[in-house]
């Protein structure tokens, strides 16, 4: 019995050590990795704007291949850092997207991507894919969550608002994507970068579970289709809202209205008497 007792603990002060270990190193591990490389975070975090041949998307993703500015490691650090916005000019063509801040890369990956970048050592080719056409009405449907992922991903109104697909509470976790085919400059930019999330939130989620090809062109068709669109809330919101509205008026109704006092069980038999 003892002898049993002893070998649990023994166990189980082992596997805290191990399970210590592995805290401890591990960041020190995958720190060490990212340093030297810059192509991973490059195609982790920002090839789907920037292509994996570093030639961007005219008119939407700027060029970092050939791009004197980036040069300037300094300038590269800023924008990955805090994001970038408003007119830029890239040899010779206007830009005025948004690119997001990338807060979660560490000064190492920063310093890996930058190296990577300034090398001009892309991958040659792999930017040009080709879509199939998309359609607005299945990438609605996609969006929604009616039909579900190839992939198995999780559906977009999860987690975000677009047009007259609002949410009830007001409260999204991701931002609203209703101007996104404006903000990327149109749909092709827009399927480019579902190839991977700009998103930290979106990534481990979507990892093992890519957006397909045709979800993408469908959803980029989808955005693009309301671009325009007023925010407006859906005739259900409106008439969930209602309800609720409707059901609180009643109830206030009841609260005040004077109770027309019926005779109690014992004053009625009293009264026969
Ligand atoms: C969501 C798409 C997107 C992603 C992802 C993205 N970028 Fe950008 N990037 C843009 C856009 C759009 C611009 C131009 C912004 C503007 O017009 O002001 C830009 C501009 C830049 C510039 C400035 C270019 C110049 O000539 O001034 C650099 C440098 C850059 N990006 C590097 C990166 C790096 C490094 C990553 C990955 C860590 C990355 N970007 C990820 C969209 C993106
Ligand atoms: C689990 C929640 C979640 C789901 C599900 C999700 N997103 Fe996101 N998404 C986010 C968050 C949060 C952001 C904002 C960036 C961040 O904080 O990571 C974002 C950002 C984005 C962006 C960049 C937005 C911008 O303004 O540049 C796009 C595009 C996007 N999501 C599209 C989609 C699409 C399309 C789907 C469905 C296939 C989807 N997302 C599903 C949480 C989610």
């Amino acid at each position: 019995m003892n002898r049993v007792v002893r070998l649990f603990s023994t166990a189980g002060i082992a596997l805290s050590l191990l399970v210590i270990a592995t805290i401890v190193l591990l960041p020190g591990l995958a720190g060490a990795q990212a340093e030297d490389d810059g192509q991973t975070v490059y195609t982790t975090n920002c090839s789907s704007c920037h292509q994996p041949d570093g030639l961007g998307i005219p008119g939407s993703f700027p060029p970092l291949s050939g791009n004197p500015n980036v040069q300037d490691a300094a300038y590269v650090k800023t924008v990955v850092t805090e994001g970038l916005s408003g007119p830029i000019e890239v040899l010779g063509e206007t830009y005025d997207g948004v690119m997001p801040p990338f807060a979660s890369l560490s000064d190492a990956e920063i310093d890996a991507v930058t190296a990577y970048i300034q090398a001009d050592a892309f991958e040659a080719g792999g930017g040009d894919e080709t879509l199939e056409p998309g359609d607005a009405a299945t990438g609605e449907a996609v969006f929604l969550g009616a039909n579900r992922l190839e992939n198995a991903g999780p559906a977009c109104v999860g987690c975000h608002t677009a047009a007259n697909h609002q949410s009830l509470s007001g409260y999204t976790l991701g931002p609203d994507l209703t101007d996104l085919a404006v903000r990327y400059g149109g749909a092709e930019a827009v399927a480019a970068a579902l190839s991977n999330p700009p998103s930290a939130t979106m990534q481990p989620l979507f990892d093992g579970a890519p957006i397909a090809d045709q979800e993408r062109a469908d959803l980029a068709a989808y955005f693009e289709s309301i671009s325009d669109a007023k925010i407006s809330r859906s005739p259900v919101d409106l008439m969930l809202a209602g309800g609720v509205i409707g059901a609180i008026i009643l109830f206030a109704l009841m609260l005040l209205a004077p109770r027309s006092r019926k005779p109690g069980f014992a004053e009625q038999l009293r009264s026969q008497r």
